[in-house]
């Protein structure tokens, strides 16, 4: 059974009585396969799961979608029910900031300065402070976050080990449909033109992919992929092809590096990202 609750002490009480270990899923909702395959590693490492689900208005800048983000409570009731989920919690703006907007929030540093950082000032400072905040509200012992929002898995990650929180932050692969576009609650907003330019940015990953597999350099890597992009998206606007180390680092030359895209298809910003391995400098 899927309990919902919707205020602090509600959650409390239900979190209380769980015995043995707690996953989190911390969402937005607009639940989609992408999460759900969120719930069942949770499901699997944990003995209990719980879903956060609040649109958090901290990460969000004053021309973004806050206001049409989609709100779909019912459906991803549903979902988590069905995924075995034992607890949802829901709350609404004032449960999650009752004094209104905090005064102090998480500084994420200098990782946040770059990619989605520069395209989105405050965003990282609004998604840290209400992650920290659902760690306290929560207790888990394990929580769950997408490869697809690699910055922010990244900054969570570096959060729990600088703020001492304990929790294992866990790193879920992301969901792809058959041609390759990464899942995301925001491909709903796409026309189905849109739709299709949007594989711009899957195929700019793969072209990088292939460039590594064949044993060229960072350079070439990060030229296969902005040509790909280019042929495959003449009405998609690129904001970032980044080539970095897994920890966000600039430059990688050689062994394991992060490609990474973002780019606007119509009104929609959409990312995404991938594992390279850098063949050794010879
Ligand atoms: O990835 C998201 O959906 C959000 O950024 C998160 C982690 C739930 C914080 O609001």
């Amino acid at each position: 059974m899927t309990e919902l609750v919707r205020t602090r002490e509600e959650l409390a009480k239900a979190r209380g009585a769980l015995t043995g270990t707690v996953g989190v899923v911390m969402t937005m909702g607009a639940l989609h396969a992408g999460h759900e395959t969120l719930l069942r590693a949770a499901r699997e490492r944990a003995d209990h799961v719980l879903v956060t689900i609040f649109v958090n208005p901290l990460q969000f800048g004053p021309n973004e979608d806050f206001d049409r983000y989609p709100r779909t409570l019912a459906d991803d009731l549903e979902v988590c029910r069905q995924a075995g989920a034992d607890l949802v919690f829901a709350p609404d703006r004032d449960e999650m900031y009752p004094d209104g907007e905090p005064r102090v929030r998480v500084d994420p540093g200098v990782l946040a300065g770059d990619l989605e950082g520069l395209s989105r000032p405050g965003f990282f400072h609004g998604v840290l402070t209400v992650v920290l905040k659902l760690f306290q509200l929560t207790r888990p012992d394990l929580a769950f976050f997408g490869e697809k929002d690699y910055q922010q898995l990244t900054l969570v990650r570096r959060m729990a080990r600088d703020f001492d929180v304990p929790v294992e932050v866990v790193g879920v692969p992301t969901v792809r449909e058959p041609d390759g576009l990464a899942l995301s609650s925001r491909n709903r907003y796409l026309s189905a033109r849109e739709r299709q330019s949007a594989l711009a940015l899957s195929a700019a990953l793969r072209a990088g992919e292939e460039a590594a597999d064949r044993g060229l350099d960072a350079g070439a890597v990060l030229a296969a992929a902005h040509r790909a992009f280019a042929a495959d998206a003449p009405e998609v606007e690129l904001d970032y092809l980044a080539l970095t180390d897994e920890e966000l680092e600039p430059g990688p030359v050689a062994g394991p590096a992060r490609l990474l895209v973002a780019a606007r298809v119509g009104a929609t910003r959409l990312i995404d990202n991938t594992a390279i391995q850098l063949a050794p400098r010879s």
